[in-house]
């Protein structure tokens, strides 16, 4: 696949190593050009930088790896008012959550995903990606263990376009993880509040993973 990545933090590099691991040709898009191209570069595999808007036109998926709070404006950069992300499947992994506390920062009844579709118009956005710390998808994630010994996981997403969900599960499965779909965006919410729950009951020191029942699936 040709894939878009807006961002060159912690996650657009996770993602991209697993993606470039898996074959797919790469193109990252950063405000800054420097940090887009030492990207690419760590990359390898053919990765290239671009300006945001090349790297989100004519993609087969784009993900939106920025902050929150970054994201009407990388979207501007990469001209999606402009219908550039028209059709294309915009994978958004934001979490609008107060740091440690888990608290949405998202007004109520909003969710980023949905924000990200009114600046995107005609984008296909899919939540996916969010819940997992990015060296889930690393090679060498900080636990030592590499990826094809550690537990499989299950990326949860949300959209309401099947073609783009289907692309999207491909690449969960490129990162190593099985894909499940929980709804439509009219469900996102959901999905965002999980992270805030995860990241609010590892701050108080439990394990969230013992905070939900075991149910046969
Ligand atoms: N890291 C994780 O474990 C993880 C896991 C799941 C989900 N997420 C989510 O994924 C997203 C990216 O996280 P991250 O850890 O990769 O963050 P990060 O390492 O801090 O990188 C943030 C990226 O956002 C860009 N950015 C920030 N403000 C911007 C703006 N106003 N306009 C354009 N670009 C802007 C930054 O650009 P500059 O470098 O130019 O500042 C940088 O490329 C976040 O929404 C986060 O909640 C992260």
């Amino acid at each position: 696949m040709r894939i878009g990545i807006l961002g060159t933090g912690t996650l657009a590099a996770a993602l991209g190593e697993a993606w470039a691991h898996a074959g797919h040709d790469l193109v990252i898009g950063g405000r800054s050009r420097d940090r887009a191209e030492r990207l690419a570069r760590r990359l390898g595999d053919g990765a290239l930088a671009a300006p945001p808007r090349e790297a989100a036109t004519e993609r087969d998926a784009v993900l939106l790896a920025v902050s929150w709070d970054g994201a009407d404006e990388m979207l501007a950069l990469a001209g999606a008012s402009d219908g550039v992300l028209e059709g294309t499947p915009l994978i958004d992994p934001t979490n609008a959550v107060s740091h440690g506390e888990g608290v949405l920062l998202t007004d109520p009844g909003e969710s980023m995903a949905r924000r990200i579709a009114r600046s995107a118009p005609g984008a296909h956005v899919v939540k996916a990606f969010h819940l997992f710390p990015a060296d889930q998808w690393t090679s060498r994630p900080t636990d030592g263990r590499p990826t094809d010994v550690r537990p499989p996981v299950t990326v949860a997403m949300c959209g309401d376009h099947p073609a783009a969900l289907h692309v999207t599960g491909d690449l969960v499965r490129a990162a190593g993880a099985e894909p499940a779909v929980l709804g439509g965006l009219d469900r996102v919410h959901q999905l965002e509040q999980v992270a805030g729950f995860v990241i609010g009951l590892a701050f108080t020191g439990a394990d969230p993973n013992s905070a939900i029942p075991r149910v046969a699936s």
